[in-house]
């Protein structure tokens, strides 16, 4: 069984459903540990719910990237982490953690990419975005991630009808909805199809 480190720095509910997932029997993976960028997060309170092990590492603790990522190594190499799932990450990973974990590093984003991804693309600034450009159609992606913003190979991707009156807010509800169904499936496709 592969064991996943979820790294999260919000509320958490991506991570919510792949903990409801694994409970369910619907994921093909072991979450043994939340990373957590930050401490008093919401992700931390369902780490607690489920009685999944976490562990806060915030770079501002570090006095240089280096020793951040050593870190972050070392607490994965501890727990035996085969996978890792980001669910709301902002930080760019540096790329000895890349390297280490190649093609076993997962990122949900909220829009089909390649469009509305990159820096400073995250959260409302998305949807914001989707809304600007007129599209009629939003939804998720999961992909694999190196070491530039959104770039790494699509894994799965679902899209979302929207309707012209809707707003930012709503697009991201809708999404939402979208993402919590398609991480755990890809998730599982990551599983099966460990050379992509
Ligand atoms: C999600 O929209 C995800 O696509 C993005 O960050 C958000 C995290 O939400 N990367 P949550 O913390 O999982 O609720």
């Amino acid at each position: 069984m592969n064991n996943i480190a979820v790294f999260a720095t919000g509320r958490g509910s991506n991570f919510e459903q792949l903990a409801q997932a694994e409970k369910d029997g619907r994921l093909k993976a072991h979450i043994a540990l939340l990373i957590a960028g930050k401490p008093d997060i919401g992700a931390i309170e369902i780490a607690k719910q489920f009685g999944i092990s976490y562990s806060v590492i915030d770079s501002k603790q570090f006095s240089n990237a280096h020793n951040c990522t050593q870190a972050f190594i070392s607490t994965l190499e501890q727990n035996k982490i085969d996978i890792i799932a980001l669910a709301g990450w902002l930080r760019l990973l540096d790329s000895a953690l890349i390297k280490r974990y190649k093609n076993r590093i997962v990122n949900i984003h909220p829009a089909l990419l390649p469009f509305f991804g990159g820096k400073g693309m995250y959260g409302i600034h998305v949807h914001r975005a989707v809304k600007k450009s007129g599209m009629l159609v939003s939804g998720a992606t999961v992909h694999l991630v190196n070491e530039h913003y959104d770039e790494g190979k699509i894994i799965k991707q679902q899209a979302v009808a929207l309707e012209q009156n809707d707003t930012a807010e709503e697009i991201a509800a809708k999404v939402l909805k979208v993402e919590h169904r398609l991480y755990s499936e890809a998730i599982n496709y990551l599983v099966e199809n460990p050379v992509l």
